[in-house]
């Protein structure tokens, strides 16, 4: 066993760790392990939103637009689409792309005609919303769990191993725990989130706070099969599912700014075994007090916890997560066309 916080970040702590010093955790997981040439990575999430079939065209035909763009050279390591229908009402096609560097991403989207498709007015005006959320999370600002060492999801793919088997984890606090900046720091949010002048009426660039956390909470049910899927569908995912409309619709007062519950779609735009939660939080505390109190998140913390002592090591179903703590000039922004409830446009109004 050994730490989730890779050698060349550990330092002295200055934030006390969660877990007493002979923790032990109940069952095993993982972390991904990043060369330590990985600096800071790049993450861009493109979306596009629309309503009922006559626009649904428009939309498909621009996510395969940008996942054509991913097979350039200076492409993503890993790219991901998924689906879901929003707040308010609207289907929302995702496209999220890794990069192990950040200027390898700032090449690509400049060096593909996709900056100049994107800029155009005439995104304003097809009847479709597009938005642009990046985050280039320096190495220190990034952790990730992992329920199995052997097939990894999101920012995991842009690993170059998978870690041993590690301590941190399995308690509330867990994920502060993994997290390198918060050997020193305690993360408290600040900054105002407000609008930066675009020229457009109807392009909303904004500005980032400090500290905002962003999590993509994922779960694989592919491989599960006979009575481990019934308990996944049938006990398991209705309770996430409660869980995560909770938080795409009453977050705000709780401080999730915003929250997809996406479901992977393939090249056909079928849905696949997999989905995931990507949320925005006002801080890592908000998010915490959320899993650590939720009833929703402790219901399905409890049975995943007990389903995997029940399976002496068998069980099939894949769970994982990726957290980042940004900094300001670790996100940025951008709405085009989309209703106020879109993604970060919530802290603004
Ligand atoms: C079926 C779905 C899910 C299951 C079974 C599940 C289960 C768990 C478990 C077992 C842990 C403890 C991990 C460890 O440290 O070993 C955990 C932690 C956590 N989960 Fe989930 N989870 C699910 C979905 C989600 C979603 C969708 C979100 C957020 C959008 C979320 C947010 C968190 C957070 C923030 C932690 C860390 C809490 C802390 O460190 O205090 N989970 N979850």
């Amino acid at each position: 066993m050994e730490s989730a916080i890779p050698e060349h970040l550990r330092c002295p702590r200055s934030q006390a760790r969660r877990a007493p010093d002979d923790y032990v955790p109940p069952v095993p997981a993982w972390v991904a392990r990043f060369d330590a040439s990985v600096s800071r990575v790049a993450i861009a999430c493109f979306g596009v939103q629309y309503r009922g079939s006559a626009r649904a065209g428009v939309a498909s035909a621009a996510i395969r637009r940008l996942v054509d763009a991913c097979a350039a050279a200076e492409g993503p390591q890993h790219h991901d689409v998924a689906h879901h229908v929003d707040e308010a009402g609207y289907e929302t096609l995702v496209l999220i792309a890794y990069w192990r560097d950040v200027p390898a991403y700032q090449r690509w989207w400049a060096e593909s005609d996709l900056a100049i498709w994107w800029t155009s007015p005439e995104r304003e005006r097809e009847g479709v919303g597009y938005f642009r959320e990046i985050f280039t999370p320096r190495a220190p600002h990034l952790e990730t769990l992992f329920s199995s060492p052997d097939r990894f999801e999101g920012v995991g793919m842009l690993a170059a191993s998978p870690s041993d088997q590690i301590y941190e984890h399995g308690y509330w606090g867990g994920a502060r725990d993994r997290l390198p900046l918060a050997q020193t720091d305690g993360l408290a949010p600040g900054g105002v989130i407000g609008r930066v002048p675009t020229g457009s009426a109807g392009r909303i660039v904004l500005r980032p706070p400090q500290h905002l956390a962003v999590i993509r909470s994922g779960q694989d049910w592919s491989d599960t099969e006979g009575r481990e899927r019934e308990i996944y569908l049938g006990d398991v995912e209705p309770v996430l599912n409660e869980g995560m409309t909770f938080l795409r619709d009453h977050g705000r007062a709780i401080g999730c700014f915003a929250n997809r519950y996406m479901r992977h779609v393939d090249g056909q735009g079928l849905p696949q075994r997999k989905s995931f939660g990507l949320s925005f939080w006002r801080s890592l505390a908000h998010l915490e007090i959320w899993a650590g109190s939720h009833p929703t998140h402790v219901a399905i913390f409890g049975s995943f916890m007990r389903m995997v002592k029940a399976s002496e090591g068998q069980l099939r179903l894949r769970l994982y997560h990726e957290v980042m703590v940004l900094a300001e000039d670790e996100q940025s922004y951008e709405y085009v066309n989309c209703h106020p409830m879109t993604g970060m446009l919530r802290a603004i109004g």
